[in-house]
């Protein structure tokens, strides 16, 4: 059963759902966890995660299949990241069994929200790790807090599977070389927001960043990593250290390798090659695949395919994706995990 709400129509925004998650580390270990219906948080005004950004975030979502069931993607691939960023701010990991077994209590509990099959919407989920306590020196807290809410969602940037522009960010990065571009922490969110209001005064749907140490190659999104399609068929995405690892990158490379027989390329874009692609998207959870149409950099706009029609490979590899995603291909081992 779900709830009457206009599932095509959903965007994404917060919606108060009845159920979250939350469990308490304190002496280190983790309690049990368990399911709540209060949404707000009651936090020491001294948390470190408040005052230092000692603190993670993740995202993935619940699909509902064609027979009712309902579905994760990936999950393992988000708690393991989740774990490489409690690493880098010396935050306690949450083992990957406690974390998946809470995204489907969450789930559960919120069954009725679950978008149904065909609206192309889902329920999306998001985990979040705080450092907690009284602790006023910058040094890691010694109580944290793990929650999960979700909400249900539909297309991330306006378009959905309609090609949107974007303007490469010239006088800001989002992370610094050495710094926490890989983890998956509010800080780097909170530098993306100034160019971010910028792209979207402008009518661009998000900001590209380039390597923040030569400004000569492509990194990625703000809400996304990059990808391209030459005109040899070459799946191409950058490979830096201070980028995302995008559980939807990795699954694309592999698809478009293996169900595509494409070469798939972790490598350099370089910002003045553009030319060489004949598609080219933002990809990743919330993003799903989404096609760009063009990209403003200084004072050339760059169109790819189309700036209206989405690319022949980008609509394959989306149908792949989503495709398994929503049960009707067959995924390969280990990508589903059902909530059952
Ligand atoms: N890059 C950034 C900056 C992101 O916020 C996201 C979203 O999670 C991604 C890439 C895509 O990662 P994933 O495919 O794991 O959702
Ligand atoms: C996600 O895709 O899950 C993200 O975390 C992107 C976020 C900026 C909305």
């Amino acid at each position: 059963m779900t709830v009457e709400l206009d599932w095509e129509n959903l965007g994404f925004s917060y919606r108060k759902l009845p159920f979250r998650y939350i469990s308490y580390y304190k002496d280190g270990k983790w309690d049990d966890g368990q399911l709540t219906e209060d949404a707000t948080l009651h936090l020491s005004e001294s948390s470190p995660a408040l005052h230092y950004g000692q603190q993670a975030f993740e995202g993935l979502k619940a699909y509902r299949t064609k027979d009712g069931s309902i579905q994760l993607f990936r999950p393992d691939k988000n708690a393991e990241r989740l774990q490489r960023t409690a690493d880098r701010l010396l935050m306690p990991q949450v083992p990957t069994e406690k974390f998946i077994d809470a995204a489907k209590q969450v789930v559960r509990a919120n069954e009725e929200f679950v978008p149904p099959y065909g609206t192309g919407a889902t329920l999306y989920l998001r985990p979040l790790l705080i450092g907690v306590g009284d602790i006023i020196g910058v040094k890691p807290a010694d109580e944290y807090v793990f929650t999960i809410f979700a909400m249900p969602v539909g297309n991330y940037f306006k378009g959905g599977l309609a090609p949107t522009n974007f303007i490469v960010s010239e006088h800001y990065d989002r992370a610094a070389p050495y710094g926490t571009g890989a983890a998956k922490v509010g800080g780097n969110y909170a530098a993306s927001l100034l160019p971010g209001k910028y792209a979207h005064d402008h009518q661009f749907s998000d900001v590209i960043y380039l390597d923040p140490a030569t400004h000569t190659k492509i990194e990625e999104v703000g809400s996304a990593n990059f990808f391209g399609i030459t005109r040899d068929n070459q799946f191409i995405t950058p490979l830096s250290p201070s980028i995302l690892p995008s559980v939807t990158k990795y699954s694309l490379l592999y698809l478009a390798k293996e169900r595509f027989g494409m070469e798939a390329i972790e490598g350099d874009v370089k910002i003045d090659e553009l030319d060489k692609f004949a598609e080219a998207g933002a990809c990743g959870t919330a993003a799903v695949i989404s096609p760009i149409g063009g990209i403003q950099y200084r004072d050339d706009f760059h169109v790819f395919y189309s700036e209206t029609e989405v690319g022949p490979v980008t609509r394959k590899l989306y149908d792949e994706l989503t495709g398994i995603q929503f049960g009707d291909i067959k995924a390969p081992e280990g990508w589903i995990v059902k909530v059952d």
